[in-house]
């Protein structure tokens, strides 16, 4: 069943435990996710960004998401839409059927400019207004996610900060999540602690001056009924660089969070883990290592069974390492 962001996050919040967010664009992901939270017993978020839309087509994303349910009506999903840049935009997703919507004032309607405060408590508190008259959850974000090392935001397109961010705006303010919790009634609040979107996240494995999980227990015992959210939160296997690079991709030397830092975090009031490229990595991988090794084959079905097999790996580890298994 289709159920609101804010009844998942405060079961999980009573049982301690978080939930992996996927970023859905297709029916492979779609599969993938739904497989895997029904062999583990999980509920499920799924997030469709600008990007998704734009990819598939709001009604196919839609009717893709509403086919999930159709077909594990045993499993709760949250469907939510991710980055929104405008209360506008949150409107039309409304309107669509999201049971959740992001509205991140952390950023312009370009997606890129950072905005301040009071910019971002305007759109998030009418945002909030609009949606709780639907019985439709809010995502607010505070900060803007970039590396603490650079004060970059690391993606080139898509959602993110152009241009070189502040180191103020690098790492949530506890008093100013706490203020701004309280003046918009966000039901979730995503914050900066140095993560940042794609696959370049961290040119070395993080360490506590590049990841603030610090940073996450000062605001969790400033707001301890606040459920927090990690965005750029996927761990960037290294088995998963590997086999990409092994049949003829190049990517560089690269980190991401590591999954026990997220484990910290879940002791510590986050709930919503926003997972994307871990899921590209292995697609990505896996129809490299199937058309190399099977050069003959040209149905897109076997190679696309491949990618959706390794995706669902990685959402079976999350569910299971993040605590949401048995809780569906
Ligand atoms: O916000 C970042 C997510 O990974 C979505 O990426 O805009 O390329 O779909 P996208
Ligand atoms: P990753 O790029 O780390 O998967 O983050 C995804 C995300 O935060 C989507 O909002
Ligand atoms: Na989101
Ligand atoms: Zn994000």
């Amino acid at each position: 069943a289709l159920i609101s962001m804010r009844q998942l996050l405060d079961h999980a919040a009573e049982h301690g435990y978080g939930v992996p967010a996927f970023n859905v664009n297709n029916l492979e992901q779609m599969r993938a996710i739904m497989e895997a939270a029904d062999e583990t017993d999980s509920p499920v978020i799924v997030q469709a960004s600008a990007g998704a839309r734009k990819y598939a087509g709001a009604p196919f994303l839609r009717h893709l998401i509403l086919a999930a349910v159709e077909e594990f009506p045993h499993i709760p999903v949250v469907m939510h839409q991710d980055h929104g840049t405008s209360p506008a935009v949150c409107q039309r997703s409304i309107q669509l059927g999201f049971s959740s919507v992001m509205m991140d004032g952390s950023l312009g309607e370009d997606g890129k400019t950072p905005m301040d405060y009071a910019y971002n408590v305007d759109v998030t508190r009418r945002t909030v207004a609009m949606a709780h008259a639907c019985g439709v959850s809010v995502e607010g974000e505070l900060g803007c996610l970039g590396s603490l090392e650079t004060g970059m935001a690391g993606e080139e397109d898509g959602i993110g900060a152009e241009g070189k961010l502040d180191p103020g705006q690098l790492l949530t303010d506890p008093e100013e999540a706490a203020d701004f919790v309280k003046a918009t009634g966000v039901d979730a609040l995503a914050i900066a602690i140095g993560t940042s979107h794609g696959a370049y996240k961290f040119t070395k494995p993080p360490t506590g001056d590049t990841l603030s999980i610090q940073r996450i227990k000062e605001i969790h015992a400033r707001i301890p009924e606040t459920h927090l959210v990690m965005h750029g939160s996927s761990s960037v296997p290294q088995e998963w660089l590997a086999v990409i690079n092994t049949f003829g991709g190049a990517i560089p030397e690269t980190y991401g969070v590591p999954v026990e830092e997220i484990v910290e975090g879940i002791k510590h009031g986050v709930r919503k883990v926003n997972v994307d490229t871990d899921l590209r990595l292995a697609s990505t991988g896996a129809v490299r290592r199937f058309l190399a090794e099977h050069p003959a084959e040209f149905d897109p079905r076997k190679f696309l069974k491949a990618s959706t097999a390794a995706m669902k790996a990685i959402c079976k580890a999350r569910y299971e390492a993040f605590g949401t298994a048995g809780h569906a």
